[in-house]
């Protein structure tokens, strides 16, 4: 029982020293003065998107000033082990503060900061008398995006706007070419081609400005998969969009005939395929469960 007793306790010290050995212990001021260097950079580059004044912070994370909840939330950092705080790894692979960010990566130097921080323990106290209130704005770090790459990043930003218009029309395409079965019209088939010819280019013009939209966007975890689907899925769709477009010309006014009940399938395919993209483009916006009752 004394063996046993004896073999615990030794266990326990060996896990204390490897556990102490873990987080690198580090005199009280250079804990005081790294908190206080990473809540600078923090302050400088993350501000704008997970400030505490923001109504809606972005991966409604808004507290990247409160160093202290952030070391405590286990999804975040990992106290004395760099390499699994995703909080770092974010900094360090520059996803955060992303392209789309008005400040610039952080620097080595900044990183390594980070990381020493994270080594440490994350220690989440300030030097006494520290300035702990929030700037208003956080216009520093200097913006920096040349002219013409500002402009190429606005054009993108009508992609979410222009794939309104491929939904739309595939749609209502597929009505007039419901129509177009039951009444036999000449007219709706017409109708039928300039939908769909005019829902291909529309398909084409939202997938380029999506492409150029994605460059912009810095999107982490599952919504970087979300925005994989949505980039590939939506690609696809646009190419699937043309093909329509080339059936039902080569299928003119003919109903009843093979090519027409080719295209008619295609359409289909082509209506639901749209949906889903859209779906997947909302999602990334207002998530996976937006239409939940
Ligand atoms: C231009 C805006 C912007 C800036 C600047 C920015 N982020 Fe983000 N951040 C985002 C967006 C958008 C998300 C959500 C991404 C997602 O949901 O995929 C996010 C998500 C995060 C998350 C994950 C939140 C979660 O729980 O999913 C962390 C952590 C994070 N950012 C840290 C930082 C840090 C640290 C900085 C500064 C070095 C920073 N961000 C700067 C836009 C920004």
């Amino acid at each position: 029982m004394i063996r046993f007793t004896a073999c615990a306790l030794l266990l326990l010290i060996v896990a204390g020293i490897s556990w102490a050995a873990h987080v690198q212990a580090a005199p009280k001021e250079e804990q005081l003065k790294l908190a206080q260097q990473v809540r600078d950079i923090f302050e400088a580059k993350c501000l704008d998107c997970h400030g505490p004044e923001l109504p809606r912070p972005k991966g409604k994370f808004g507290y990247v000033l409160d160093l202290q909840r952030m070391a405590d939330n286990a999804d975040y950092v990992t106290r004395g082990d760099a390499a699994k705080s995703e909080l770092y790894l974010m900094v360090r692979d520059d996803d955060m503060p992303g392209e789309d960010a008005n400040v610039p990566p952080l620097t080595p130097e900044e990183k390594e900061i980070v990381k020493r921080w994270v080594e440490i323990g994350a220690p989440g106290e300030l030097p006494a008398g520290a300035e702990k209130e929030t700037p208003a704005t956080a216009e520093t770090g200097g913006i920096e995006m040349p002219t013409w790459k500002r402009m190429i990043r606005w054009i993108g930003r009508f992609h979410p706007v222009s794939t309104h218009f491929p939904v739309g029309l595939m749609m209502i395409a597929v009505v007039a070419e419901a129509l177009a079965w039951w009444t036999r019209r000449e007219s709706w088939m017409q109708t039928v081609r300039f939908l769909v010819i005019f829902g291909a280019l529309g398909a084409v013009a939202a997938a380029s400005l999506g492409w150029i939209n994605a460059y912009f966007t810095s999107y982490v975890g599952s919504s970087a998969a979300i925005l994989k689907w949505h980039r590939w899925l939506g690609t696809l769709t646009a190419l699937w969009t043309v093909l329509c477009a080339v059936l039902v010309v080569m299928s003119e006014c003919a109903e009843g005939t093979p090519e027409r009940r080719r295209f008619r399938g295609a359409l289909l395919v082509g209506a639901t395929l749209v949906s889903i993209s859209g779906f997947l483009g909302s999602a990334l916006i207002y998530g996976l469960d937006h239409y939940a009752w």
